[in-house]
């Protein structure tokens, strides 16, 4: 979820609005704002995206005071009635929440027993229990931060109080916040991206801060009441970024990126004598290091699977990869040394960054890589390295895994380097034969979207299968599949398919194989005969020089270790034309979020 928040003197409707616009990617299944003006707080909620909530805002209705939030549904289906705002039993209180309130059972049972909730949200006890408090004699300050001492969970709040129309109150704990400040206007949001419209000045918030947000003034306090001062930081966004131009989707636009931004990633990791190279602190974190833990989710954990393999062949340090969810409950035996390595495009996920709270509990560093600099992994591991993709706006996300491999390539081979292991390629002449195939690629789309006629048109599912980094992969270009054509779709290693789910090969089931890999080949090969045995209809995606007659698709020729860069672009463009055709909602999949903000 994403919220904003506004108080100044303009009206704040059109502000909130389009800052939910930009938060869509946070979720969009269900959208609010409440304008607050001397007749009261006005609260306007639309089940659907931001466009839904449009045209349901009365343009009659002005107000200088405003807040709003863009849902990923965690408690209680997406609809009207548990779209945020939610209102206190009286009306008085109006709230917007990211994130979740674990214990809001007990909070109903303990304080609420006797009032009739509206919704099925855990936001709505937060609001209510504000209201309760105040109905007790506090003031709302104190009502608000009395809430927030029983709250256990996450939650990003903005809360408008009928009775003060000065003020937005607002809280912060694990889930993402910031305060934008202007002239004689201050904003809440999310994401600097939602508000970087009207202002570029913007303070982060840390966990368990209270703010008391004017028009004129910006109060940070600690639950304790303690004052904070902190200097505001420039975000720098380029707006124009963030259009799509004169494609029809991001998602397209994105993979046609991603040659450019494999140019702009060396040119970033290159000194003046167009070495690569990486600050020492990092090369040196890593080679302290007895062992390293990359933890990541989604498609930036299939990314640390590739990069496993570069830092142990290159660089030659034991690496484990981790699914952020999985890791912070069901910690793995450590080894002495070990070093974090956290990816993630946005910077924001709560499963990575709960992982990262507790390794640094714990004393031990860690480096994230980022697309989105002063992101939360940012600001609170010790190291970043950025991605340099630009941002990526379809939830699906394609430029930023093959630059999350590129820069995981980079960090391996200069460490590698750094510790005198000699390394028998010039990576950046293979990044750029790397770009160079990525262009060709791009420009076969005609072929792959005839391949996904015929291959994915009307099937129900769907395999990858590869071996060595061909499988991690096909993990990959199954998850992209699934995610916005809806396709089932399960990437296998070649040969555990048929320890079980061969079962579920039937004729003309499709089978994608990557054959990129001379080690392998053969035995990919032989994989695939087994499922052609059982009736599947194979489309076999090789690389040049391994290719067979009867391969549906050939990639070109680049250094063995990279070729997750390129074998990947056809199977992005695979899921892309199946969603097309199955008249799918490409940037905007149902049931997903791009920034999963909360565990
Ligand atoms: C969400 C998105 C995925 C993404 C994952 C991790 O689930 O839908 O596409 O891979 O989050 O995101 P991150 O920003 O941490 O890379």
């Amino acid at each position: 979820c994403g919220i904003v928040g506004y108080i100044g003197n303009q009206d704040t409707k059109e502000i909130l609005l389009k800052g939910l616009e930009k938060l869509e990617y946070r979720g969009y299944d269900s959208a609010g704002i409440a304008v607050k003006n001397d007749s009261g707080v006005h609260v306007f909620k639309e089940k659907g995206r931001i466009a839904d909530l449009r045209s349901i805002v009365d343009e009659a209705v002005v107000g200088n005071t405003g807040i709003g939030h863009t849902r990923w549904a965690t408690h209680g289906v997406p609809s009207k009635v548990n779209a945020h705002p939610h209102k206190s039993a009286s009306g008085r209180f109006t709230i917007v929440h990211n994130g979740v309130i674990e214990n809001y059972s007990f909070l109903k049972k303990e304080f609420l027993h006797n009032i009739d909730l509206k919704s099925e949200t855990d936001t709505e006890v937060i609001v209510q229990i504000v209201e309760k408090f105040v109905n007790e004699g506090m003031d709302t300050e104190e009502a608000f931060r009395k809430t927030l001492t029983v709250l256990k969970g996450s939650y990003a709040l903005a809360l408008l109080d009928e009775e003060n129309d000065q003020t937005i109150f607002v809280a912060k704990n694990k889930s993402p916040l910031l305060v934008g400040l202007g002239e004689g206007f201050n904003v809440v949001a999310s994401d600097a991206m939602a508000m970087i419209q009207v202002t570029d000045q913007y303070v982060e918030l840390m966990d368990k801060e209270v703010v008391i947000v004017t028009k004129d003034e910006v109060t940070i306090q600690n639950l304790d009441g303690e004052v904070i001062t902190r200097a505001p930081y420039t975000a720098e966004i380029d707006a124009s970024d963030i259009e799509k131009g004169t494609y029809p989707h991001y998602m397209l636009k994105e993979i046609d990126e991603q040659p450019l931004v494999m140019r702009k990633i060396v040119q970033a990791y290159q000194n003046e004598s167009n070495d690569l190279t990486i600050d020492p602190s990092i090369v040196g974190a890593l080679n302290e290091a007895d062992r390293i833990y990359i933890i990541a989710c989604g498609t930036s954990y299939h990314a640390g699977l590739v990069g496993k393999q570069f830092i142990e062949k290159m660089a030659k340090i034991p690496v484990e990869v981790h699914v952020a969810s999985e890791f912070s409950y069901n910690m793995p035996l450590l080894s002495e040394n070990p070093l974090f390595v956290f990816i993630s495009q946005s910077g924001e996920t709560a499963d990575s960054r709960s992982v990262l709270v507790q390794i640094k509990e714990q004393g031990y560093k860690a480096l994230t890589i980022t697309n989105v600099p002063g992101s939360t992994l940012s600001r609170e591991a010790n190291y970043t390295l950025l991605l340099h993709a630009g941002p990526e706006i379809a939830v699906a996300s394609t430029k930023a895994y093959t630059a999350q491999i590129a820069v995981l390539a980079i960090l391996a081979n200069v460490t590698g380097r750094s510790k005198g292991i000699e390394m028998e390629f010039d990576l950046v002449q293979d990044l750029g034969i790397v770009a160079n195939a990525m262009e060709v690629l791009c420009d076969k789309k005609e072929e792959m979207e005839e391949v996904a006629r015929q291959f994915l048109s009307t099937t129900r599912n769907c395999f990858f299968i590869g071996r060595a980094v061909d499988f991690y992969v096909g993990l990959e270009g199954a998850l992209k599949l699934k995610e916005i054509s809806y396709i089932q779709a399960e990437g296998f290693a070649g040969g555990e398919l048929k320890h079980g789910t061969i079962a579920l090969i039937e004729e003309g089931t499709p089978v994608v194989a990557l054959a990129t890999q001379e080690s392998v080949n053969l035995s990919i090969r032989g994989n695939v005969k087994e499922v052609v045995a059982r009736g599947a209809n194979p489309c076999i995606i090789s690389m040049k020089g391994l290719e067979e007659e009867d391969d549906s698709f050939v990639i070109p020729e680049v250094n063995e270790l990279l070729t997750p860069l390129i074998s990947v672009v056809p199977l992005q463009l695979l899921a892309y034309y199946a969603a097309l055709h199955r008249d799918c909602d490409v940037d905007k999949p149902r049931n997903l979020a791009k920034s999963v903000t909360v565990e």
